[in-house]
């Protein structure tokens, strides 16, 4: 018996057979604004299943723990039951987004350095920035292990910021999370995927992400498939 035990925003989580083992089944529904805005969109929820897979296997095979086990079909995976570490780890490469309109820095101004910063996963909240001691003094994890997430945030940066550009895709943003297995073992979850990245043709600079959606600038399904057909052709090739 397979039991729903959470529905966010984009995807489900059911149980399976094995208790350390979870369904994840991807839904044609983007939202942004905190869910204030949300549509139903044809084929988003295989495209960002088929997307995620893709670069989860590419971080695991470059040595990220992950909880990905595997794509099951085209809208499922599954993945290892974690309990989720209540933070949104955002890594900014070029300032675009909330960066851009928070200090009124024009979006594509590059950084001397990337910009890391984390946000307290509250949806009644709206998801608020929190800085590291406040995550300490809420004891949400530890130093040790908030640098250990950093330091995995950091090594996924480098790996995927060359991946993308070989599909001709800048890397601007990203937002990761990660969970604790049953033994606290940390390892990265959720997925990985336009939704939670900005990329940017390289060429035109073409927004390639839920921007497309967030700033009703078209099609959103098409601008992920683009994404996709062109990970497919660069990954066929490493
Ligand atoms: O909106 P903002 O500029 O802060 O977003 C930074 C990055 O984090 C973007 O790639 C965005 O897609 C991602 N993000 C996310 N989920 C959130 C907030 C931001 O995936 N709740």
């Amino acid at each position: 018996m397979s039991e729903l035990i959470y529905t966010g925003k984009a995807k489900q989580m059911w149980t399976t057979e094995d208790e350390d083992v979870l369904r994840v089944v991807y839904m044609d529904q983007a939202t942004a604004l905190n869910g204030k805005k949300k549509d139903q969109i044809k084929g988003k929820g295989q495209v960002n299943n088929q997307i995620s897979t893709l670069i989860f296997n590419y971080l695991k095979a470059k040595g990220i723990p992950t909880h990905f086990i595997k794509k099951l079909s085209e809208t499922e995976e599954l993945v290892k039951k974690v309990t989720i570490v209540p933070l949104e780890f955002v890594t900014r490469n070029i300032a675009a987004g909330h960066f851009a309109s928070r200090f009124g820095v024009k979006e594509g101004t590059p950084f001397k350095q990337p910009v890391e910063e984390t946000y307290y996963k509250s949806d009644e909240l709206d998801d608020p920035f929190m800085n590291e001691s406040q995550a300490l003094a809420l004891g949400i994890a530890t130093k040790a292990e908030l640098d250990y997430m950093w330091e995995l945030s950091r090594k996924v940066d480098q790996l995927l910021i060359p991946l993308f550009a070989k599909a001709n895709l800048q890397l601007v943003d990203f937002k990761l999370e990660f969970g604790r297995l049953a033994d606290g073992t940390i390892v990265l979850a959720d997925e990985f995927s336009p939704d939670n990245c900005r990329l940017w043709d390289l060429t035109t600079k073409a927004h390639m992400d839920k921007d497309v959606y967030r700033r009703d600038l078209g099609d959103l399904t098409p601008v992920y498939e683009e994404v996709l057909t062109r990970l497919e052709e660069v990954l066929a090739k490493e």
